[in-house]
């Protein structure tokens, strides 16, 4: 060991597990060298740029001197190996696992129901111990708020958050066990007692030693520079002289690192000759607060920047001090995630401020206090102004950032002046690691002057609005100084603002920005007008008390309390039993197996998709500058590739196929020119982001990118006419009858996309004879299998795939999955030799289709009590260059528009082929959009009659009659229609009325903030495919299972153990519990079960239950005989003898079959119905789900634990829908919202503060499995409540625009685009209103 301290060699631990490294690319991040060195495979891919806590891990570091073990997460895709020396790491399955023990986090998590696909959960894990572990060692207890904050920036697009957040909360000192929800733990009528000892015990005095002993004294020592291209100075001199030396003075590029954060925004392909780390040099890691102000090392990192702020606060401190401590540490976590926050350092971000214009929050804060900051170039030490340091030119690979001093002012000019400070960033999640839509820092000298306040002295700074850089409002300083507040002083500070501060061309929401800069300084001078003083209530005399110095009170939880009501049923035991997920806990900890987790055979080849950037274009040839193939590459597969005996397909459906390479012409933006195979996808994606695709534009007639460009060009596909819809009624009879008319409106509505946490992925194994192994992540490894011979040229035989689990799916990996897996199958056959793909983000994002635009116009007609007689619609579905499963669209999206009766309905569909990726099936294809237009439609009606919009609803409503007019068989029975009952129900339970008066009364006193409420009911008609099933009990009595649908995280897998312990507990029921230990349900191989078909349209779990349900019976009617016999022999049998005796008579114990659901009950409808209350900020636009109260219809679930992650994770990811998701394309039709910094889908500060929601048990439903309902999707619809909720807040903040006199247009006829954004929020209530309200405050005055 004394050898490797003086080597300087390259040594940390995993797991407490030692690890030295001799040699090493320095660009290596540490997720590269888990997922591909080691056997620790639980931090995974999501993003690869700090934006989804996927790969969170622990770092530990210790202190020689302080003798203390620092414990941090950080995400391991951005923290580069080398950085490592003398670390220990901790993954999710060092906390705990299958072979040791879970350690109680995944256990919580796993009974609190908080995994699904499992594939975000380890991250979760860890970004929580994190926190845990901190908070111990603080011997602080953890609080509620804490355990939620933990969690901010890692995403999971299945579970919704609330069962992660109580999972966590668990932990918590200061929880409320009532506040938690459904859980395995304990029942509810559990007193607080038993069900805190119902807990998987936790003992932080027996926490895992995250510092092993073996690295105290290894950490001692730097890394050897002479053995990596890695230096360590220690001192500034050190690296003055280092960046002096011969070496550097050279040609040889160098790149200054810390946390290497940056990287996961300015995505970094270049190679660097030697790294400079700068963690190692004292001076740079300063934190000083004193009498002259804070100063700061440039290598501090935030978090620690943060704790230091807060704890200084606490502790001395002037008053002025404590202020700026105070907001700067509240703004500051509100910056990226913990995980990044943890090592990116203050320095980092400047420095990116300064280089890369990157939108920074600490640039605009330390400029908004005047900091100054010292840096360090070739010419020596400079220190310079904030404003000379972004003003000067680009910091260049050798100057060095050293540290900053933010000055404390002296208390006040004159004795009785005093200090405000203020920060303000509007963004599209609150804390959920989202850049700023605009950031600004305000600090005010101001005394009072009589009754009125008076301005000293005021710098105004804002930033990420859309320049380059931070900027100060120098002429609204200049005219403030020395002015008396009033309103007519404000309004004109409002009106210079808005000329000073402009966000550059092209800028995206520039008018809302721009709105956005009055809006906050407003907020900031408004309360010291000669008006706000009166209304905000003494405000001066809080400032002439306590210096400016107001407190912020107590941390709020993000989440308050949710409540889950699940009527479990007895009756099939253990079916309906609300069991957890099968493998939870081994999600949680990280040892699930997914595609990427397979380690790669010998010799395997890694491939990455060159696509086309153009529309439509020739495709002359892809060079990469240079000519030759980069470093590492292989092989370029292109369509010349494939075998002539095989095809150019890469998916396909009943409707048609797709090619899997564009062949002389790229027909879409995204369109697959060719795949690079090269040695590791490290390479592979370089290769690919490298590669120059020459285009020929000659002769190629002009892209069709919109609906409108395909109906002139007549460009359609062809709707099968069993497929296409059928009207309802006479709908020029029925409009007669109207007594008002609505023509021609216009709904337009946008795509989707996926999110699912692992990306598309596949492995194919060349095999003997011709053959092919293909592990793919795949909802249909049946077509998949096809595709891939039809594309090989071989028979479909000599193709297995074989799917274990997939890291989340929603429709995406279904046909989209299918030409990767085909790419890499090709490649394999060409290349002889293993080829597997984990298409990054971006190109995943870029290719993979999403849910499908539309534009669609309306005609209704209705009377004056709001019954609508008849709807005529013109839908233009844009399908993009395939057809997909676009087909289906149409009567998707009428079948859910029918939840509503219109009378007479009639409708024109047409689907547009464009020149657009493929767009696919997506939660709710076209269901989710049918039900919105007809939410759309109520609204309009109700504006237009000035009525209330629910009794809007509640007059069309179906009578069971109507609702068999427009849905025909698949309305079932009268017993079965539960709409108007849950919709009563829900209104008592979410006590609706008297929250929609108390919301008038709220309206009516707040100016600023509206709130609004919305019932929207549910009906989605869901369809049953044939599906096949395997039973096998093996010679010890366990059970395998195999079922078409593939486990996606929706619970599948544990529905079907439970029905196969039902289905052969028949012969003995008090079998059953023992039976569901014994059943084991196995990866889908295509060649062992055939006929698997596709996992959508959340029938999937019941069809494969009925298939195993059908075998059972089977195995008990040939067991039964037996059973019977060695009952009488020997008076009692157990399972294993009954097995074991059957085996030894030759019982057949193995049985198929094939679920064929009857064509007459197929088909049938789902009935939910949800109520949403939200508050708008009409200063940001911003919009916070006060509660959601859902209840939805599973029939007799079969396990109302999973039917309840189902409904939760549907309905936030309908939020992300309606209120937050932009996906995003250029003009010619790119995806540009390609990243996690760009697209944002909801976080834990986004979801419902209260979320209630019930799983209602409604009996016997005959024709359906064991009575049970499907739960997947439809839940996803309701999530519309909360747009219509918004949309009723808008309206009151137009009604009370009205009041005033300032509203241009109507205040309740508008329509409030998808997703409701802040921008849209904001411009639907005016981007003027702030101006308007003062110049009503004038005239009032007047
Ligand atoms: C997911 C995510 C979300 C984020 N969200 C926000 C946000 O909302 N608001 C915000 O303000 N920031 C945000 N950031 C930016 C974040 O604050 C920076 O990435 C981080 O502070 C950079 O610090 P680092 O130590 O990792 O820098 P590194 O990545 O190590 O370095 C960044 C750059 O600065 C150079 N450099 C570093 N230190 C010095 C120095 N002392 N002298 C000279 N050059 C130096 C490096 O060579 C490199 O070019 C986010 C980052 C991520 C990854
Ligand atoms: S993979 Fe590292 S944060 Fe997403
Ligand atoms: S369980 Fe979180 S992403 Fe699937």
């Amino acid at each position: 060991m004394e050898e490797i301290v003086k080597n300087g060699m390259l040594v940390f631990a995993v797991n407490g597990k030692r690890f030295e490294v001799a040699s090493v690319d320095p660009s290596t991040t540490l997720l590269q060298f888990l997922r591909n060195q080691t056997c620790f495979k639980s931090p995974k891919l999501g993003c690869g740029e700090g934006g989804c806590g996927a790969c969170v891990v622990l770092l530990s570091k210790y202190d020689p001197q302080l003798k203390r073990v620092e414990d941090f997460s950080v995400s391991s895709c951005l923290t580069l190996l080398c950085s490592l020396h003398g670390c220990a790491i901790t993954t999710s399955d060092g906390l705990g696992n299958t072979k040791n023990r879970f350690h109680s986090i995944h256990e919580r998590f796993a009974g609190f129901h908080a995994s699904q696909c499992g594939y975000c959960t380890p991250g979760m894990c860890v970004s929580f111990f994190s926190a845990l572990i901190n908070a111990d060692k603080e011997k602080s207890k953890l609080t509620a708020s804490e355990a939620e904050k933990s969690m901010v920036g890692n995403l999971c697009r299945c579970t919704g958050y609330r069962p992660v957040a109580d999972a966590c909360k668990t932990f918590a000192a200061d929880v409320d066990i009532e506040d938690l929800g459904f859980n395995s733990f304990w029942k509810n009528e559990d007193s607080r007692d038993i069900k805190l000892s119902k807990l998987p015990p936790y003992d932080p005095s027996k926490n895992l030693t995250t510092f092993p002993q073996f690295l105290k004294s290894e950490s001692a020592a730097c890394l050897d520079s002479s053995k990596y291209p890695w230096d360590t100075p220690v001192s500034v001199d050190e690296l003055r002289s280092l960046l002096c030396s011969d070496f550097f003075e050279n040609e040889a590029s160098i790149k200054l690192v810390v946390g290497n954060t940056g990287t996961g925004y300015y995505k970094e392909t270049e190679r660097y000759d030697r790294y400079i780390d700068l963690r190692y040099i004292h001076d740079l890691s300063i934190l000083k607060l004193d009498h002259i102000g804070l100063e700061v090392g440039a290598t501090v990192t935030i978090s620690k920047l943060i704790s230091f702020l807060k704890e200084e606060n606490k502790t001395n401190s002037s008053l002025y001090g404590k202020l700026v401590s105070q907001k700067l540490a509240l703004h500051m976590e509100k910056i990226a995630s913990p995980f990044v926050r943890n090592s990116a350092s203050v320095g980092g971000n400047l420095v990116m401020a300064q280089r890369n214009g990157f939108p920074s929050d600490i640039a605009t804060l330390f400029f908004g206090l005047g900091a100054t900051i010292c840096i360090m170039t070739s010419q020596g030490h400079e220190k310079l102004t904030f404003e000379e340091f972004l003003a000067r030119p680009l910091l260049d690979a050798r100057s060095v950032l050293l540290n900053f001093l933010i000055p404390f002012k002296k208390e006040g000019s004159s004795t009785s002046s005093k200090f405000l400070f203020e920060t303000y960033r509007a963004s599209p999640r609150p804390l959920g690691n989202a850049l700023a839509y605009v950031n600004a820092a305000f600090l005010a000298d101001v005394s009072p002057h009589g009754n009125e306040v008076l301005i000293n002295d005021i710098q105004l700074a804002f930033g990420a609005y859309g320049t380059k850089h931070a900027r100060r409002a120098k002429k609204v300083e200049e005219y403030l100084t020395g002015k008396i507040l009033n309103v007519n002083v404000l309004l004109e500070a409002l009106n210079l603002v808005k000329q000073a501060i402009v966000p550059e061309d092209g800028t995206s929401h520039a008018d809302y920005r721009s709105s956005m800069v009055v809006s906050f300084l407003f907020e900031f001078l408004f309360r010291l007008t000669n008006v706000g003083l009166r209304v905000s209530g003494g405000l001066l005399n809080r400032i002439s008390n306590k210096d400016g110095y107001i407190s912020e009170g107590k941390p709020e939880t993000l989440l308050s309390s949710a409540k889950q009501v699940v009527e479990s049923s007895k009756e099939y035991y253990p079916v309906g039993e609300p069991m957890k997920k099968f493998g939870a806990s081994m999600q949680a900890s990280g040892e699930a197996v997914y595609v990427d987790d397979i380690p790669s055979p010998p010799n395997c080849l890694y491939g990455a998709f060159i696509y086309s950037t153009r529309p439509l274009a020739g495709v002359k040839g892809i060079h990469f500058g240079s000519n030759s193939l980069p470093d590492g590459v292989t092989a370029i597969i292109t369509f010349k590739d494939i075998p002539s005996r095989g095809a150019n397909i890469g998916s396909k459906t009943i409707f048609g196929a797709e090619p899997l390479f564009a062949d002389d012409v790229a027909r879409y933006a995204g369109d697959r020119i060719a795949f690079v195979v090269a040695e590791s996808q490290k390479s592979a994606d370089v290769a690919a982001s490298m590669a120059i695709v020459e285009y020929d534009a000659e002769n190629i007639d002009s892209p069709i990118l919109t609906v409108e460009e395909a109906v002139q060009k007549s460009s359609f596909f062809q709707v099968p006419p069993f497929l296409y819809p059928k009207e309802v009624g006479d709908f020029s009879k029925e409009m007669a009858e109207a007594d008002h008319k609505i023509l021609s409106a216009e709904v337009r509505l946008g795509s989707q996309y996926y999110f699912y946490m692992e990306t598309q992925t596949a492995l194919a194994v060349p095999d003997e004879d011709n053959c092919m192994v293909v592990y793919a992540s795949s909802q249909c490894p049946e077509y998949a299998g096809s595709v891939i011979a039809s594309c090989l040229g071989v028979p479909e035989h000599n193709i297995r795939v074989v799917t274990r689990r997939v890291g989340g799916g929603f429709g995406g990996k279904a046909v989209r999955a299918m030409p990767v897996s085909t790419a890499c199958a090709l490649a394999a056959l060409k290349l002889q030799r293993p080829v597997r793909i984990y298409v990054n983000r971006k190109t995943d994002m870029i290719m993979a289709g999403g849910r499908h635009p539309m534009k669609i116009t309306y005609t209704v007609g209705f009377k004056s009590n709001g019954k609508i007689t008849a709807l005529h619609l013109d839908i233009l579905v844009n399908a993009g260059i395939t057809e997909d499963v676009s087909p289906v669209i149409p009567s998707n999206f009428i079948a859910a528009l029918k939840k509503y009766d219109w009378g007479a309905l009639s409708f024109d569909i047409k689907v547009c082929k464009t020149n657009l990726s493929s767009k696919s099936a997506m939660r709710g294809p076209g269901e989710v959009q049918g039900s919105f237009v007809a939410e759309a439609i109520m609204e309009h009606v109700a504006s237009v009659l000035s009525l209330e919009v629910d009794s809007i609803r509640n007059e069309n409503i179906h009578t069971f009659e109507s609702l068999t007019l427009f849905y025909k068989h698949s309305a079932g029975d009268i017993g079965d229609y539960t709409l108007p009952s849950i919709i009563d129900k829900l209104a008592i339970s979410s006590s609706f009325i008297q929250r929609r008066e108390m919301i008038e009364q709220y309206n009516q006193k707040n100016i600023w903030k509206k709130r609004g409420i919305s019932r929207v009911p549910l009906v989605y008609e869901s369809t049953q495919r044939p599906t096949p099933g395997k039973v096998s009990i093996l010679s010890d009595g366990s059970v395998v299972v195999e079922v078409g649908g593939i486990e996606i995280g929706q619970g599948l897998w544990t529905k079907v153990k439970q029905m196969t312990a039902y289905g052969l507990s028949l012969i003995e029921s008090s079998w059953s519990e023992e039976l569901v230990e014994k059943v084991r349900v196995i990866q889908a191989d295509t060649l062992s079960l055939v006929q698997g078909g596709f996992t959508a349209g959340s029938t999937t779990s019941e069809s494969s239950c009925e298939a195993v349900r059908l075998c059972c019976k089977i195995l008990v009617e040939r067991l039964t005989p037996l059973k019977m016999k060695l009952q009488e022999q020997n008076g009692s049998v157990d399972w294993t003898t009954l097995i074991c005796q059957a085996q030894f008579q030759a019982v057949n114990l193995a049985a198929n079959s094939y679920y064929v659901p009857e064509s007459s009950s197929m088909q049938y409808l789902n009935y939910g119905a949800a109520v949403s209350e939200v508050e708008i900020d009409i200063l940001t636009g911003e919009t916070k789900i006060l509660q959601s109260d859902v209840i939805y219809d599973c029939g007799q679930s079969l396990n109302p634990a999973v039917d309840m992650g189902q409904i939760e994770g549907a309905f936030v990811q309908g939020i992300g829908y309606f209120m937050l998701e932009e996906y995003l394309t250029n003009a010619d039709g790119l995806v540009v919202s390609d990243s996690t910094w760009t697209y944002k889908i909801p976080t834990i500060d986004t979801i419902p503060k209260n979320f209630n929601v019930q799983v209602l048990n409604s009996g016997h439903h005959k024709k359906r499995v064991l009575s049970s309902k499907a739960s997947g999707e439809p839940p996803l619809l309701l999530a519309s409540s909360v747009h219509c909720a918004t949309r009723a807040a808008v309206k009151a903040a137009r009604k009370q625009l009205k009041l005033w006199g300032k509203l241009d247009g109507s205040d309740t006829r508008f329509y409030l685009d998808v997703p409701a954004t802040l921008p849209v929020v904001k411009t639907q209530c005016g981007l003027d209103y702030v101006e308007k309200y003062l110049e009503t405050l004038l005239e009032q005055e007047i």
